[in-house]
């Protein structure tokens, strides 16, 4: 079992091509237990393809994928769950018409015999709330149609820790959502963290990236221009990072920024 600083996922040279186009190359990237990794990069630059290859969606051209430090293959969404493994996408993939509690246990449903355990599922929907210091849904048994932006956002991030979840990887789970719910989702974010999780944040928004995350991968054309302490560097170098590959003595050599051109 890893503990809050070993690495729970190491990806080692990972390259993964779609056809004729080569979109990661040699991709180093690891995360640990307790640490919030923001994965920064332009348009492009492959971070849903490397969280699609962590999640199971992609197969990997070639690389190794270290798990609880053992190797192992991820070949399904499937297995990446089995591994502790979650994926809140933007589309969040919540129900309307079903309520909190019937939205976090969706398609994992518990069952007492024949029936839905109902009331074992609200229970641990709510202990899951109370855990991360959830205040601002009122009951587990309100329908997600009636829920805020923010609140729903809350509901898809509890989910994916519900599952005993190791890895818990958000794709820019604020681009939606206006100051005071960026706030709660922002603290929640850092709370998933500071309750045992590795959180991978993508984000274009640099004071959420600067507030809420330990280190940053800086992705530039799907290569890992850095990968630094968020206390190593100011806003100006990771946009640098992200629009030229390199900033002063970080990144990638010049020729390679210049030859990805
Ligand atoms: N399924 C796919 N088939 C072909 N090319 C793809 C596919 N998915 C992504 N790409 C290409 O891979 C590159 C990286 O895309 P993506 O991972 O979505 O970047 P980002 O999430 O950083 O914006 C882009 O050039 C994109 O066109
Ligand atoms: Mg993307």
């Amino acid at each position: 079992m890893a503990k809050n600083g070993d690495p729970v996922l190491r990806l080692t040279g990972l390259n993964k091509s779609f056809g004729a186009v080569h979109v990661l190359h040699d991709v180093n990237f690891s995360l640990q237990l307790g640490q919030v990794m923001a994965l920064v990069g332009d348009n492009g630059a492959g971070k849903s393809t490397l969280i699609k290859c962590i999640a199971g969606i992609h197969p990997i051209d070639s690389g190794q994928i270290e798990f609880d430090g053992r190797p192992v293959t991820i070949d399904g969404p499937r297995a990446a769950s089995d591994l502790g493994i979650e994926v809140v996408y933007q589309d969040l993939a919540l129900a309307d018409n079903l309520d909190i509690a019937q939205n976090m246990f969706l398609g994992r449903e518990r069952r007492k015999g024949i029936v839905l355990d109902e009331q074992s599922m609200e229970e641990a929907a709510r202990e899951t709330l109370a855990r991360l210091s959830v205040r601002t849904v009122k009951s587990v048994r309100q329908q997600v149609a009636s829920l805020s932006g923010g609140q729903r956002q809350t509901v898809a991030i509890a989910k994916a820790a519900l599952w005993e979840s190791k890895v818990v990887i958000l794709d820019e789970p604020t681009a939606a959502l206006g100051v005071a719910q960026t706030r709660q989702v922002l603290d929640l974010v850092r709370r998933l963290a500071d309750t045992g999780h590795a959180v991978v944040l993508i984000s274009h928004n640099m004071n959420d990236v600067f507030e809420v995350a330990d280190r940053i991968t800086a992705l530039y054309l799907g290569q890992v221009a850095a990968d630094v302490s968020t206390d190593e560097v100011s806003h100006g170098q990771v946009v640098e990072l992200i629009t030229a590959g390199r900033s002063g003595d970080l990144g990638l050599a010049p020729q390679v920024a210049a030859e990805s051109i």
